[in-house]
């Protein structure tokens, strides 16, 4: 088996060192896979899921380009799901002491990134006496496409508004100052944050030149996911979850088979998740004001949580380039953002 792994390992160094890369805004190393743009150790874990990953029917993925709000909908598709099992009055919910990344691991990042044989039962939502098995992605549709062939589940997109996104990002970044990024692998310190350019950011998310991207792509694969396989692809909203909360989760309850019953509804259940997954429940928790995983500390990731805060941040000329671009890219698509 070891045998096995180090040869996979061995092809895929091969294989890395024939793809076509450039240097990101972090001056971080993007090598273009298939479609997309990865850091290398990232792109490392692609074998090992292809390989080793196996769904199950019952399995749920949460997928998003980061910065969309998966932090959101871990927590609001963790609280639906679980429900029965941790009652959302219970004072010892695992949301109120466990940031949502702690919960539902991202598969690239945290099971499958080092290793084809992860330990699943590490992370509440992944081990096997967790029913539904949740797990969250970065990755596009088009690279999950095959681990997922055998046995389809459920996935959930969240996409957002691209210059949100980005400024979103960039707020991140610099409130993480000092967080190696790309250096998820410990051996190749190649990067170090110090200098984040929002006119740099947003070059790179021009020209799709950014970890996961072209974005368009991204959101793309899982929008003709969604209209091909309804059953198993949910595409939602950042915007429409602000806009139409209780809309929204009860259709995420519908598409993941627990919708809410007349009674729940009664009870007042919706709210009560909304209430619990809120930016303003969940960033008051202790674990998420003082907590940090792999360098970046919890808080980092809720901020404001608006839609439509680029408009603070860019210039005309910055808001009609990407518009035109998205336009160019979306189009006949029957996606807009
Ligand atoms: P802003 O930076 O615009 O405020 P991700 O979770 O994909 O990293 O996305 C982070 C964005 O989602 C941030 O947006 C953050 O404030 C917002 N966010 C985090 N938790 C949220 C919640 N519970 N409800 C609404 N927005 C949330």
């Amino acid at each position: 088996e070891e045998e096995e792994e180090e040869n996979q390992s061995e092809e895929t160094k091969i294989l890395i060192s024939s793809l076509p890369w450039e240097i990101d805004y972090l001056g971080n190393k993007l090598f273009m896979f298939q479609g997309y743009w990865y850091y290398e150790d990232v792109l490392k874990s692609i074998p090992n899921i292809h390989s080793s990953f196996q769904s199950q029917e019952t399995d749920i993925i949460v997928a998003s380009f980061y910065k969309s709000g998966t932090t959101w909908l871990k927590a609001l598709t963790f609280a639906l799901v679980q429900r029965s099992k941790h009652s959302l009055e219970d004072h010892h919910h695992p949301l109120l002491s466990h940031n949502p990344h702690e919960i539902v691991p991202y598969l690239e990042l945290n099971l499958y990134l080092n290793s084809s044989k992860p330990d699943l039962t590490k992370f509440i939502s992944s081990s096997s006496s967790s029913s539904p098995r949740l797990f969250s992605t970065h990755m596009s549709l088009d690279a999950l496409k095959l681990p997922l062939k055998k046995s389809p589940c459920k996935v959930v997109y969240v996409c957002r508004n691209v210059k949100d996104v980005l400024v979103s990002l960039w707020c991140f970044l610099n409130a993480n100052k000092g967080v190696e990024w790309g250096d998820f692998s410990q051996n190749e310190k190649i990067i170090r944050a110090e200098n984040y350019s929002f006119k740099a950011i947003f070059e790179s998310f021009c020209n799709g030149v950014t970890l996961h991207g072209p974005f368009w792509d991204h959101a793309l694969s899982y929008w003709r996911g969604s209209l091909e396989d309804p059953k198993h692809f949910l595409f939602m909203r950042y915007e429409e979850l602000k806009a139409e909360p209780r809309t929204q989760v009860k259709r995420l309850a519908e598409f993941l088979d627990c919708p809410f019953t007349k009674e729940e509804e009664d009870n007042g259940s919706v709210d009560k998740i909304l209430e619990l997954c809120s930016l303003s429940n969940l960033s008051s928790l202790e674990i998420n004001k003082t907590g940090s995983l792999g360098g970046v500390d919890y808080e980092t990731y809720f901020r404001k949580g608006q839609v439509g805060d680029w408009k603070s941040y860019m210039t005309s000329e910055m808001v009609n380039k990407i518009d035109m671009i998205v336009e160019e890219k979306l189009k006949g698509s029957g996606l807009k953002f």
